[in-house]
């Protein structure tokens, strides 16, 4: 009777650009619409990940609430009975099911993660919180909880899905059947589709990935930047002296990244849109055609950010923080007759 679970977190992070939007954002909204007839699909905020390295608390909740705001202005459903969206640390069988994993973790297991690795690396040794070394293990138990079959992460999560499996596996060997083991990490690309090459890149230096931590932001699209002053950006951007327009990421990264970008606002093919700019040979139109396009796109978002109904997003975040703590708490239940606290 029960549906197979899909389950992923929806990442806090205040400086969304046009990049997250096309490559995650919207594929997620999606697949999370078209999947929901047959699986549970959760997505949650994982609040209680937000601060295992240093951020400034005065903002996180206004930030929680904004995220989710962005998500729902990108489409996501707040009325459909099988996505269920909710904050991790309004469940607290999370924070509990993570002390029991802890005590099964190896020290050794949680020093050997890459990703902690670099941000110990980045941070030095006085900063590092033991909720950054604890990281895998919450989301273990963010996972686990459910019952998740499928878990889209990228490549930089793959270690902690597997450390969830894993830790999965050892709590069944030990106690018998408590767990649903998640897919391996090939189950879930052979199930979401390995990501389709895209990446929007920078449009200043358009040989990397368009990211927030350019320095300058001339190279970026934020969700949030003035129409006009993102337009203006399209129109400086990178190009080439090639006087053709080929889609080409290794001989014309810049003019490729604006075909890219031209076929995701305008929601035609890249092949089209190659088809359309066949045999100019000069970029003006391209990038004209792109700049109003962002515009366009950038004024209709930030109006339907301003519109989401609030009331019903706190509504929608009630029930199914309801519906989970049931879940959760039945998860945890087992597994704390299991070990002998119940
Ligand atoms: N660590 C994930 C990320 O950085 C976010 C996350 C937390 C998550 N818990 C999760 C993703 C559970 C999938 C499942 O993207």
């Amino acid at each position: 009777m029960n549906k197979p679970v899909i389950l992923t977190g929806l990442r806090a992070n205040n400086d969304l650009h046009i990049g997250n939007y096309f490559g995650a954002l919207l594929p997620m909204v999606d697949m999370a619409t078209n999947r929901s007839d047959e699986f549970q699909v959760n997505l949650f905020v994982p609040d209680l990940h937000s601060f295992t390295t240093p951020i400034d608390h005065s903002e996180l909740q206004a930030q929680i609430m904004h995220n989710l705001k962005i998500y729902a202005a990108a489409g996501l459903p707040l009325d459909n009975a099988s996505i269920h969206i909710y904050r991790q640390s309004y469940v607290p069988a999370h924070s509990e099911l993570t002390w029991i994993l802890d005590c099964f973790t190896g020290f050794g297991e949680m020093q050997r993660m890459t990703q902690f690795k670099d941000k110990t690396a980045k941070l030095g040794d006085d900063r590092n919180s033991v909720g950054l070394f604890n990281y895998p293990v919450l989301m273990a138990a963010d996972i686990l909880l459910y019952g998740a079959s499928y878990v889209p992460v990228g490549d930089d999560q793959s270690q902690h899905l597997e450390f969830a499996r894993d830790i999965a596996e050892r709590l069944n060997n030990k106690f018998g059947e408590l767990f649903v083991i998640p897919k391996p990490v090939k189950g879930q690309h052979e199930f979401f589709g390995k990501d389709q090459g895209l990446r929007i890149k920078d449009l200043v230096d358009p040989t990397k990935k368009m990211s927030k931590s350019d320095e300058t932001g001339k190279g970026v699209i934020f969700l949030g930047d003035d129409p006009e002053i993102a337009a203006k950006k399209i129109m400086s951007a990178t190009t080439d002296n090639e006087g053709a327009v080929h889609l080409d990421f290794n001989k014309q990264p810049g003019i490729s990244n604006l075909l890219q970008l031209h076929a995701l606002l305008s929601g035609e093919t890249l092949e089209a849109v190659v088809e359309h700019h066949n045999g100019q040979t000069s970029y003006g139109d391209l990038k004209k055609e792109v700049a109003e396009q962002v515009q366009e796109f950038l004024t209709e978002f930030q109006t339907r950010l301003a519109n989401v109904d609030e009331q019903a997003l706190l509504k929608k975040l009630e029930s199914s923080e309801a519906a989970m703590n049931e879940q959760a708490n039945t998860t945890l239940l087992k597994v704390q007759k299991a070990v002998g606290l119940r």
